[in-house]
Order: C-alpha cells, then structure tokens, then sequence
C-alpha cells in the first residue's frame, strides 16, 4: 500500500513521513530491551522505501540517540543522507540539543526552528529539560511561535516535538509529558492556522486533539510502550513509523505503517531502559 501513489494524492500535497525514538546507541551492537536499535530504524526505512516513497520531508521528532554519543548521531547522518530526502530533527530527553545543533546543521538534515515549505509551516521545538525525563517549553520558543505565526498568516501550521502535551493514558508515562503546555495549548486554541501537532516519546500510536485540532504520535522504530498501563510495560507491537499528507487547504490524512513482526529478541518483560 503506497499511500503517497499519485491517484490517492494531490500534487499539491506534501508527503511526510515521521520516525521517532530511535534511541541509536554509541556502538552499532549495543542492544535495549532486547532490541538492536539501529537494526531496527534500518528496517523501518526499507519499509518506508516499500511503502511511503517518495516523501517531501521527513521529520525525526526525538528521541534520536539514546546515549547522545556523537558516534550514534553520525551514523544517524549517514543513513539520512542516502535519502536523498530534507530530514528534520528535534530533540527528545535522550538528546543533547547542543549537539544536534552542531552536528544537524547541513542540508539535507537539519535542526532548525521553522521550515517554511509551500502553503506549510513547520515548527520544531525543543521540550528537552537536562537530566529530566520529563519535557517543558520555553518562552522564548514560544514567543517565536506566536510572532512567526503572526508574520505568515498565510500558512497552515504543524506543530512537532517530542513530549506528550495532553496525557495518553498511562499513569507512568504522564509524569513525563510537558510540564507546562499551557501556553502552547493556547496557541493551538487560538491560532485556526495551527493545523495538527505530532508528537514522539510514548513509543505508541496515540490520536487526540486539542479543540478541534488533531493530535498525533508515532510508535517508536524500536520497541512500543504498552497503551494505557499504570507502569512501565512494553508491547509486542512491532516497531513502524507514521506518514502525514498535508494538503494545500490545511487538511491532513495520517495512518502507521507497522513492520510485519517485532524483533525477535524483543524483551517484554524488561521492568525499563
Ligand atoms: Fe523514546
């Protein structure tokens, strides 16, 4: 099922495919709860290359190493670059934001506040807070938002960060969504241009919204966190990624697109990572 094929797709569309907790490791053998995670993000590719191809942009929303090891994020560089495809990054609690400001900092893979792509504007925000697996937004990005917001009313917006702004559903998982989404909900509330959020982190397909604005968040291209669970629980779902159309009226289509079968060393006993 290609769902980028051009009868299901306007050429006014932009195509976007959103892969998220990665959590590539400092060597190419480490393993977490079981799972190669590099081995893993590969397959989720090839099966986007089967799949959703090809994309206008890829967005990476956290998440990106586990380690935050210079080595995980050049490999990660590497395999972006074959794509032949512009790549944009944000940092989840697992990143370093200083790092990737450094390393993504060439075209085709970047870190960058806003990309302004057609009748679209993309806002990449940063809710990493050091040593806390919990996330927050600063004022200054939000200020940004709203003043960028205001200089294009033209666009249609997607907002995109790692941390959860409204809770999904598993008491252990909640403590770390954003700390403070008030403000950025009042955006969402107040902007009719803000057209959908997607969302990392919780590792699980999660749809909701926000007034009458659609909110999304990937599964993980690794190993999934288990829906609605009071603790930390991993699921046999397998790993996958999420592609959006966007349409020039601001209107959006979403589905998963899931591997055929979790990793096979997949720890679903494991009590964390
Ligand atoms: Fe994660």
């Amino acid at each position: 099922m290609n769902v980028f094929l051009p009868n299901k797709c306007s050429p006014s569309d932009i195509k976007v495919l959103q892969l998220s907790d990665l959590h590539l490791m400092s060597s190419i053998d480490d393993q977490l709860v079981g799972v190669n995670t590099e081995e893993s993000f590969l397959s989720v590719l090839k099966l986007a290359h089967e799949e959703s191809w090809p994309p206008d942009l890829i967005i990476l929303t956290g998440d990106l190493s586990q380690d935050s090891s210079t080595q995980s994020y050049k490999r990660l560089i590497g395999h972006l670059e074959k794509l032949k495809t512009p790549c944009y990054v944000l940092p989840g609690n697992h990143d370093t934001p200083n790092t990737l400001k450094q390393l993504f900092s060439n075209s085709p893979v970047s870190y960058q506040p806003f990309l302004h792509y057609r009748e679209w504007m993309f806002a990449f925000l940063n809710t990493e807070v050091p040593g806390e697996e919990g996330g927050a937004l600063y004022d200054v990005e939000i200020n940004n938002l709203r003043e960028e917001i205001n200089a294009h009313p033209d666009k249609n917006v997607l907002i995109c960060l790692h941390h959860q702004l409204i809770p999904v559903g598993s008491k252990w998982l909640d403590t770390m969504a954003v700390s403070n989404p008030e403000a950025l909900i009042e955006i969402i509330e107040t902007y009719p241009a803000v057209r959908g959020v997607i969302h990392g982190h919780v590792h699980q397909s999660f749809n909701s919204n926000i007034e009458n604005t659609p909110l999304f968040s990937a599964p993980s291209t690794c190993f999934q966190f288990k829906p609605n669970s009071k603790e930390f629980a991993i699921d046999k779902l397998p790993p996958g990624y999420r592609w959006l159309r966007l349409s020039a009226q601001g209107d959006i289509s979403t589905d998963i697109i899931r591997l055929k079968e979790a990793p096979l060393n997949l720890d679903q006993d494991s009590a964390g990572y």
